[in-house]
């Protein structure tokens, strides 16, 4: 028995080395945290229950039948994170670079399976040197088997990506496929085909930071969704995210205490909306003032920053937020704005998160490379999943919501539960200068009658009642009462039952 007890120490000790001292090293002095440090930082002390320790690699080819590290270059398992339970599994750069063999990939999939039992989040950190090159189309398999479990857990479970390192080739596509997607500046980098290959192709000098770093994902293409500074702030971020994640498509939200009393007033929303209506205002201020505590996590707050998307907590509980920015764009609907938000929207609807929406819109983003890029079905996106998604849905206006934009941000007749509107909400087809140069056109040399004209559209469309008559808006609100009327409904609406037709799926213009 003793002989048995040192045998499993031995092993353990082993493991816990991954490739050894040397290599672990020189993940330190890159900045980086190993394997089993970032799961340290990202789960509650003590909690951590491994699986698989002892996996090793079924390869013989290459030698490597004498080269085989316990753990096979992944540690997986699950803990807790403030309580509540969690499927993790963190690549280990230090055993053959992370890479992916067929067994590394069946200590992922059986993680993944058990938290589709049981109904838990699924937390991947990931820093490999792609599919184990020695093993050829084993690895390949591996990963597909890992794809096709993200799309059966899609909508189930919510998925978190953290890119900690090397992420290339079709790797990328897990995590391209999960909910959310997190990254350390400087030491991650996801991109199908590397700096060399572009060289080759296509002639473009790139570094890998340019090509696929943090900045470029979370600023430029939009794939992921903060970058941090490094690894310990990416992991003690991505605790705080989880604490607002609902556990599955069937737990509802998360529910804590606050502090914060639901019927706060907040008389400085009153004058948030300025004077000049082309005039722009941060929008931030509105959330802030509206949710639990002013805490507002965002996702991609540097791409597309004409509309932000984000969690915050109302009483205690998750809601998301979309609102239009109009510092950025003058809050105009444009591709990735629509992109951006439909993806969020979807994710709320899947998980059963309400959603509260905040509207300052003047309408799509005109421009040719707009249309040639596609906003028709860009656009169409947002639209869509607003109009399928049958969560709590409250809508604020605030100031413009103009043309198309107005029916697209959960409008009443997408099935807003409640729609609001400030005084100053000015809800028509467009503004009046552009009314009154297609409406009045021929009267367009004389400025006294331009004037009037313009003033008159303004008086009879620059104000919510118009919508309000027709039941379109629920009800004009003050600013100062936005969060307790917000609130007050969130509250009314948790028992909300609304289904739609039956159907396999639908077919979002993808
Ligand atoms: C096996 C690998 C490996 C891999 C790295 N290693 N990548 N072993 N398969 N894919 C090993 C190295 O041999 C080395 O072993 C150790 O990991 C560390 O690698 P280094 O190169 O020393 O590290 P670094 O200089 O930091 O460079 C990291 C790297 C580079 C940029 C990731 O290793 C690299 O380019 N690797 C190959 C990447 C690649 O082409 N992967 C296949 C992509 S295609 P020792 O023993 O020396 O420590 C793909 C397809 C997926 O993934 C398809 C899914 C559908």
């Amino acid at each position: 028995m003793s002989a048995n007890i040192a045998e499993v120490e031995r092993r353990r000790e082993a493991a816990l080395l991954g490739g050894g001292q040397k290599r672990i090293d020189a993940q330190h002095a890159k900045g980086k945290l190993t394997a089993r440090e970032r799961l340290e930082v990202l789960l509650d002390e003590g909690s951590f229950e491994e699986l698989d320790t002892y996996v090793e690699h079924n390869c013989t080819d290459f030698g490597m039948e004498e080269t085989k590290i316990p753990g096979d270059g992944v540690v997986t398992g699950s803990g807790t994170i403030n309580g509540r339970l969690v499927y993790v599994f963190s690549q280990d750069f230090t055993v053959f670079g992370g890479s992916l063999s067929e067994r590394h990939a069946e200590k992922i999939c059986k993680v993944m399976d058990n938290a589709m039992k049981v109904g838990a989040p699924v937390i991947g950190l990931n820093d490999s040197g792609g599919a184990r090159i020695q093993e050829g189309v084993a690895s390949l398999g591996g990963y597909a088997e890992v794809f096709q479990r993200n799309v059966l857990a899609s909508g189930v479970v919510p998925q978190i990506s953290v890119i900690m390192g090397p992420c290339a080739g079709g790797a990328v596509y897990s995590p391209a496929m999960t909910d959310f997607i997190f990254m350390v500046k400087d030491s991650s980098y996801m991109f199908v085909t590397g700096p060399d290959v572009v060289k080759t192709v296509t002639n473009e000098v790139v570094t890998q930071e340019e090509l696929g770093g943090a900045i470029t994902h979370t600023q430029k293409s939009g794939v992921a969704d903060v970058a941090f500074e490094n690894d310990i702030e990416a992991l003690l971020a991505v605790r705080e995210f989880f604490d607002l994640m609902p556990e599955n498509n069937r737990s509802g939200v998360p529910e804590r205490p606050t502090s914060d009393p639901w019927d706060r007033v907040e008389d400085s929303l009153d004058t948030l909306i300025p004077p000049n209506a082309n005039q722009p205002y941060d929008m931030h201020e509105l959330i802030r003032k509206t949710v639990d505590e002013g805490a507002f996590f965002e996702l991609q707050p540097g791409h597309a920053g004409n509309i932000i998307c984000g969690f915050g907590r109302i009483e205690g509980r998750t809601v998301g937020i979309v609102a239009n920015q109009p510092m950025v764009l003058a809050g105009c609907l444009d591709i990735n704005a629509s992109k951006k938000a439909g993806r969020f929207v979807r994710f709320c609807d899947a998980f059963d998160v309400p959603i509260v929406t905040f509207v300052d819109v003047p309408g799509f983003l005109p421009g040719v490379g707009q249309e040639h890029s596609g906003i028709i079905k860009h656009g169409a996106k947002l639209l869509f999943a607003y109009a399928e998604a049958t969560v709590p849905k409250i809508t604020v206006i605030t100031r413009k919501a103009y043309g198309g934009a107005y029916d697209v941000m959960a409008s009443k007749h997408l099935r807003g539960d409640l729609n609001y509107a400030w005084p100053t909400a000015e809800i028509a087809v467009m503004g009046a200068k552009g009314a009154v140069e297609i409406i009045f056109r021929s009267e367009k040399d004389d400025p006294e009658k331009i004037e009037a004209r313009t003033k008159e559209y303004e008086d009879r469309f620059a104000n919510p009642f118009i919508a309000a008559q027709k039941g379109f808006i629920d009800e004009v609100i003050m600013p100062h009462s936005t969060r307790k009327r917000v609130a007050l409904g969130l509250r009314k609406l948790r028992n909300k039952e609304l289904a739609n037709p039956w159907k396999k799926h639908d077919n979002i213009p993808l």
